[in-house]
């Protein structure tokens, strides 16, 4: 098999590349997988320098989380079979095509998700679900500071802060780390390398001081963070990716009457494996649902392994890399910008007038930009129920008043999932004019979620962006996809996001 090996102990400039490596031979509790994508983790880099708390006899593959096929299994594991689709955490040796595993490590893919997200969240998710749910058990309100947010795990802490209520105050080291979290549902950044950390934790907390503060990073952040923490607040130990390991000033936890909490996601999981369980059942529902989606900055192939090490020590990398392992699928090496126009962010501004479009390079030189945000538009009762008479579709969730009164959480009917979708073209009309078009038409639309339902007299409103800009095959037109994200006023999850996809002809 090919295999990214680690034979010295040293910097990833010395892993070698391997093409006809002995394939793993499972032990009786193991299964060996057969390798589809594995995530990028900080322990790979502190694994190959002997720095790690796991220390591995060489010559050994680094790779902690991996997803992909089941090829073999030894004789005592009965509820994995050859073809599973798993995820798992092999600690070690997923920079290969193929690793044996425990299969107490091992978990059957979730319905619905892809092996590079299958690859990324088990640490990633697990860790920072783990450290806010069950640690420092943040609560609706709250303010969340989160320190290297733009990094593997600091950007799920981001999105699940936001997910569970908090007020999410992201800092990082550059402007494309914080456009990811303020994508993730972050309303205040800081850039922590050009900005005073704790006169701008001030500007936003005032003097009540930051509620939970989530630090992977530690080194000379750990303090300043500290010192800005509110009465009662939780300080959780997540990491030391800065390097050195600070000391803290025990009077701080004195004064603040604060608690300073440690975070062992790999030790929690092995002590207390039913809620690690429930953990997880809860945040793949939330994944399944589109709450929840990893931010995959890039995808590395095997043999490009010690590149994306080095990047990621570089403090290059926004989310998660991933090492994808053979030539299935999608094309390796893409870089994935943030996404578009976040739906969260807390006040859009409304567009001044719709952007004019006379022609293809119009769009062309638009794409990957906002097209900002419309106006205001309020889901009425009689919309719904036109809406209902409009397509026949009378269920009484969404018509019949009286009933919602008594069996709806917030005593109203909801809008058709298809309503605000529909509402889209409308929304599309104020955000931009295309001049002398011969002719339009719709393809559809892709990737449609309702992360939230509307209910009646609430107000909605649509945030836009080019995704795409393409000759048609014909050579003449232009299809043309759009990336929209209608914001419930109020909420922090977006009703309806989706891509349109049109065809122009001038
Ligand atoms: N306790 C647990 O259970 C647990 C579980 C998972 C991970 N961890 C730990 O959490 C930390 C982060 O892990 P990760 O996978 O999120 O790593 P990552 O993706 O590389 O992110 C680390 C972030 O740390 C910041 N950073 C600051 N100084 C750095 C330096 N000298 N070198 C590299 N990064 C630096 C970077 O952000 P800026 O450039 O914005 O500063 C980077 O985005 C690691 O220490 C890891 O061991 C702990």
């Amino acid at each position: 098999m090919k295999a990214i090996f680690c034979t010295q102990f040293g910097t990833a400039d010395a892993l070698v590349y391997e093409q006809n490596a002995p394939d793993p031979i499972p032990g009786p509790s193991d299964i060996v997988i057969d390798v589809k994508a594995c995530g990028l983790g900080f322990p790979d880099g502190l694994i190959i320098e002997n720095k790690y708390q796991f220390k591995p006899p060489l010559p050994f593959s680094p790779g902690g989380e991996v997803a992909g096929v089941v090829s073999a299994v030894g004789e005592k594991v009965k509820h994995l079979r050859p073809g599973d689709a798993v995820m798992a955490l092999s600690g070690w040796g997923g920079f290969a095509e193929k690793v044996a595993v425990n299969a107490k490590r091992a978990f059957p893919l979730p319905p619905g998700m892809d092996f590079l997200t299958a690859a990324s969240v088990l640490y990633t998710y697990g860790t920072s679900y783990h450290a806010l749910k069950d640690r420092a058990t943040l609560k609706p309100g709250e303010t969340l500071l989160v320190l290297g947010a733009g990094g593997g795990v600091g950007l799920t802490a981001v999105e699940l802060g936001k997910l569970m209520g908090a007020k999410v105050i992201a800092a990082a080291s550059s402007e494309e780390k914080l456009a990811a979290c303020r994508a993730k549902g972050a309303s205040h950044t800081i850039n922590y390398t050009t900005e005073n950390l704790r006169e701008r934790l001030k500007e936003i907390t005032g003097e009540q001081g930051v509620d939970v503060i989530y630090d992977p990073i530690g080194g000379d952040w750990s303090e300043q963070a500290l010192r800005s923490i509110a009465w009662k607040g939780r300080f959780l130990v997540v990491g030391f990716a800065a390097g050195h390991i600070p000391k803290l000033p025990l009077n701080l936890a004195l004064l603040k009457g604060c608690s300073v909490m440690g975070v062992f996601w790999g030790s929690f999981a092995e002590r207390e494996p039913q809620n690690n369980l429930q953990n997880f059942l809860e945040l793949f529902q939330w994944m399944q649902k589109g709450y929840l989606s990893q931010h995959i900055h890039r995808v590395y192939a095997l043999e490009q392994a010690p590149q994306a090490i080095l990047d990621m020590q570089a403090r290059k990398l926004v989310g998660k890399a991933i090492i994808k392992v053979g030539d299935w699928g999608q094309e390796v090496n893409q870089t994935q910008p943030p996404q578009p126009a976040p739906a969260v962010e807390e006040k859009p501004k409304p567009s001044a007038g719709p952007a004019v479009f006379r022609n293809k390079a119009d769009f062309q030189a638009r794409v990957g930009q906002g097209l900002g945000t419309s106006q205001w538009l309020t889901v009425s009762q009689e919309m719904i129920n036109q809406f209902a008479a409009g397509t026949l579709d009378h269920q009484w969730i969404h018509v019949d008043v009286a009933r919602a009164k008594n069996e709806m959480p917030d005593g109203k009917t909801i809008a058709h999932g298809f309503l605000s979708l529909s509402l889209i073209p409308r929304f599309i009309q104020e955000l931009i004019q295309v001049e002398g078009l011969k002719l339009m038409f719709n393809y559809g639309t892709n990737k449609i979620r309702f992360p939230k339902a509307v209910p009646a007299g609430s107000r909605l409103r649509m945030s836009g962006s080019i995704l795409a800009a393409e000759d048609m095959p014909d050579g003449l037109g232009l299809s043309l996809t759009f990336a929209c994200a209608i914001e419930l006023e109020g909420e922090g999850k977006p009703a309806c996001v989706a891509e349109m996809i049109t065809a122009l002809y001038w």
